[in-house]
């Protein structure tokens, strides 16, 4: 089994998501001890943001510049990592109401016609067959039904449609939500995090 790691918050130690993620995998490396982990972290090492020079790169064979070339080579890396995973286990802070914006230049990546979609003549269709998705979501505030924040949720509600829409229907969401309310709001949200994930891999 290959597990594809990727953390995309900002706040490196600090961070929660990045807890969450990496105690998924680690209950997963406990249920499989021969999975072998490639671990990509968006917040230390950003990919660039999607370019018109990369796009028009990627159509075909022309000279480009050393930075395009470089850039063509991140996304490649990156495409292929997600390729060769079977278990992708994402680390998926809030900011601003979506994902962060080292996480939306890489789905940028992965997102690839011919590649993780197709169109055919009944629409699109997802390449991602097979694999399986752990997100750990992490936010400060309340966004449930309930909270009169929910029309604000643009987290979940993405990534659910970009893992679909790749094709990958078997998406497991853990979240931690009101982690800036207090200490003991964030302490609970927590350890029900950590129940949830603990049932995941059970
Ligand atoms: C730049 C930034 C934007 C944020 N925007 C939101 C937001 O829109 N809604 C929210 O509930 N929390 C927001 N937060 C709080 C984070 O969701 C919260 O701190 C969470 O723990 C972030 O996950 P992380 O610790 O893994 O980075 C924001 C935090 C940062 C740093």
């Amino acid at each position: 089994m290959k597990i594809l790691h990727v953390d995309s918050s900002i706040l490196g130690g600090h961070s929660v998501s990045r807890r969450l993620s990496a105690d998924i995998v680690a209950r997963l490396k406990a249920a499989h001890p021969a999975a072998a982990v490639t671990y990509r972290d968006l917040g230390a090492e950003p990919l660039p943001h999607l370019s018109g020079a990369v796009l028009a790169a990627a159509q075909g064979p022309q000279a480009v510049s050393d930075e395009v070339a470089a850039d063509l080579k991140a996304g490649a890396a990156v495409l292929e990592e997600i390729l060769g995973a079977d278990v992708i286990v994402l680390g998926a802070p809030m900011y601003n109401f979506g994902v962060s914006s080292q996480l939306k230049a890489w789905i940028d990546r992965i997102a690839v016609a011919g590649k993780t979609f197709r169109y055919t003549a009944n629409g699109p269709e997802g390449l991602l067959k097979g694999k399986k998705a752990f997100v750990a979501l992490t936010r400060g505030g309340f966004y449930g039904p309930d909270s009169g924040m929910n029309a604000f949720e643009h987290q979940e509600s993405h990534l659910r449609a970009v893992f679909t829409f790749l094709g990958i229907t078997e998406v497991n969401f853990v979240l931690a939500e009101g982690v800036n309310i207090s200490p003991e709001q964030k302490a609970q949200s927590l350890a029900k995090a950590a129940g949830e994930i603990a049932a995941l891999a059970a």
